[in-house]
């Protein structure tokens, strides 16, 4: 997959950039606070409809300004598609794809694949459930558009549900009455909770396969990497349905005195572990970044040989993180990929050995970026 042009209007700040990326490494350089990732940003969103930095679409307009654009189009297997997102200051975004309407955001999913790399990656392994929640959701999302279908849903009935449990909600109710309406979410939790957790478990499964290879490739040898899904409703040897019906059922005492839903998909996690310990407790600021690099590397396999092309990188601030061998891995893994890698200088990437001769770059200032 290839992005063949970016267009951007009053986008954070770019007033207006017009952007023909080359189709392997594409280097954005400058100083702080010059758009750097606000370029990958814009990327970014055409990938998964939102921000990966801010869940508010009107922080993305540039400031003074009602609207914003964002349009690229992007060569893939199966032929040129265009991806466009309209920002409009306190109304819904827009989506486009090749130049039709989406209905939902979900459509966009997999139309164009992005694996981003930036330092937050540690979150992935350092960080709390939450953290390893959202890359699940992102990642099998445009994976399976089905997926982020059957979430969308499931957090809409759980919102639905929780709202039952809140305290008014249940003096206003008889016990029975309570119940009664609690048991329609229920149903609708069971059914797509089940569907999500077997999606997550197989994913899990074929990531981590492709993730413990990886590691001890970049490891040397030295160490093995193990994910393995943790979710919170255990199956028990029986059916996902079953399990998650027990728990709610039996749980519901519990979750109106808690006020919210306790079991469930929404409080899963995935356990790292580096050679038998947790690498989240355990593990050294070393090996936690090779943890992480090794579990997104998985990420982009996994989206290779699924879809037949690889993905478009963004390594947004990258590299100075890296030592030279888990720099090498990385270069090693994205050579038939179109990236876009941010970074302040290009010392960084001539002392890595790279030969910046036949690699455009982009100097990054003030909201524009000018090829050098
Ligand atoms: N909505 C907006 N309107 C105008 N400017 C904005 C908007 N949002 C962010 N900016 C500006 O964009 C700049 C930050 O851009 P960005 O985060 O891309 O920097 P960067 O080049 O990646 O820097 P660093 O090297 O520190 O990561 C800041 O100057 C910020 O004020
Ligand atoms: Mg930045």
């Amino acid at each position: 997959m290839q992005v063949e042009r970016l267009k951007l209007n009053y986008f954070r700040n770019y007033e207006s950039l017009r952007l023909a990326p080359g189709g392997g490494l594409n280097v954005i350089f400058g100083e702080n606070a010059q758009g750097k990732t606000n370029a990958v940003e814009a990327v970014f969103l055409c990938a998964f409809g939102r921000s990966h930095r801010t869940p508010r679409d009107a922080e993305l307009i540039s400031s003074g300004m009602s609207g914003a654009y964002v349009g690229l189009d992007v060569m893939t297997r199966a032929g040129s598609r265009s991806v466009e997102v309209k920002l409009r200051d306190g109304e819904r975004k827009q989506l486009f794809i090749d130049k039709a309407a989406c209905e939902r955001s979900g459509e966009l999913m997999g139309v164009l694949n992005v694996v981003m790399f930036s330092p937050e990656d540690l979150e992935l392994v350092k960080g709390g459930p939450a953290e390893r929640r959202r890359f699940l959701d992102m990642e099998l999302s445009q994976f399976r558009p089905a997926y982020y279908f059957a979430l969308q849903r499931y957090n809409k009935a759980l919102r639905e549900r929780n709202a039952l449990l809140r305290p008014e909600a249940v003096k206003e109710r008889t016990g029975e009455a309570l119940r009664r309406e609690l048991y329609v979410w229920d149903e609708q939790l069971i059914t797509l909770g089940a569907d999500i957790m077997q999606r997550r478990a197989e994913f899990i499964g074929k990531l981590a396969a492709i993730a413990a290879r990886l590691h001890r490739e970049i490891s040397g040898g030295r160490e093995s990497l193990a994910l393995a899904y943790d979710p919170n409703v255990k199956p028990n040897g029986g059916g996902l349905e079953e399990a998650f019906a027990d728990a709610l059922y039996g749980g519901v005492a519990e979750d109106i005195r808690r006020g919210y839903t306790n079991s469930g998909p929404h409080r899963d996690d995935v356990a790292v572990s580096l050679s038998g310990g947790s690498v989240r407790t355990f593990g050294s600021q070393g090996q936690q970044r090779t943890a992480a690099l090794s579990v997104k590397l998985s990420e982009l396999e996994l989206l290779r040989e699924d879809r037949g092309e690889p993905p478009v990188l963004l390594l947004d601030d990258v590299l100075s993180e890296l030592d030279e061998l888990r720099q090498r891995a990385l270069f090693e893994a994205m050579h038939d990929c179109q990236s876009f890698l941010t970074c302040v200088s290009l010392e960084g990437l001539k002392r890595a050995g790279m030969d910046m001769s036949n690699i455009p770059a982009f100097l990054c200032k003030n909201g524009t970026l000018t090829a050098v």
